[in-house]
């Protein structure tokens, strides 16, 4: 198996939507927001590829607030992809982006009971040295009768690469 990565474009957001609905795990959103995301944020998001297949994906964005933050909004891979260390090699791709390339501090939120996230960003992180904190988010209460688990902030010191 050979699986690529590039920056996304008008036309993945179907098949990253499909991603999204076949993790089980990740909040689905409509496909017209992926298509947004990856028409308007193509050079901060990323689709992994087995041979033409999208199989996977992160999606982000530089913070309007601090351009040395670059927020990273969802990553999922298909289940059969999962576990064969194409989570560390995505996130070594994306933070690599040249849209990226002033960004000193990644953020994300993961929720208490996403083990399998917390335990790419962990050791993904400690692999290369990078400082990783964790603070309370989203409570439940922020979600209201939406009815959804906590989310945790974990904020990720990689400095200007
Ligand atoms: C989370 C996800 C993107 C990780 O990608 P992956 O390719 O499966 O992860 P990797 O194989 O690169 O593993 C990375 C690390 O995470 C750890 N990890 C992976 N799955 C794990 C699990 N279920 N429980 C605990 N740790 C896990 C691995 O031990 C590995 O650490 P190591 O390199 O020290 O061995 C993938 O599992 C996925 O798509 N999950 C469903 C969607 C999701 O939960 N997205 C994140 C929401 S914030």
């Amino acid at each position: 198996m050979t699986v690529t990565f590039r920056e996304a474009a008008l036309g993945d957001g179907l098949a990253i939507w499909e991603v999204v609905r076949d993790t089980g795990v990740l909040d689905v959103n409509s496909t017209y927001c992926y298509h947004l995301l990856s028409h308007y944020f193509g050079s901060t998001t990323v689709v992994a590829l087995d041979g033409d297949r999208v199989i996977g994906f992160v999606s982000g964005y530089i913070t309007p607030k601090d351009p040395s933050v670059a927020f990273l909004w969802q990553i999922g891979f298909l289940p059969s992809y999962q576990g064969q260390g194409l989570g560390g090699r995505l996130l070594d791709y994306w933070r690599s982006l040249p849209a990226l390339s002033a960004v000193s501090a990644l953020q994300t939120t993961i929720s208490p009971e996403n083990t399998a996230s917390q335990g790419l960003f962990r050791s993904w992180s400690a692999k290369r040295g990078f400082g990783i904190t964790c603070q309370p988010f989203l409570s439940a209460a922020h979600f209201g009768s939406a009815s959804h688990e906590p989310e945790d902030l974990y904020i990720i010191e990689t400095g200007i690469l």
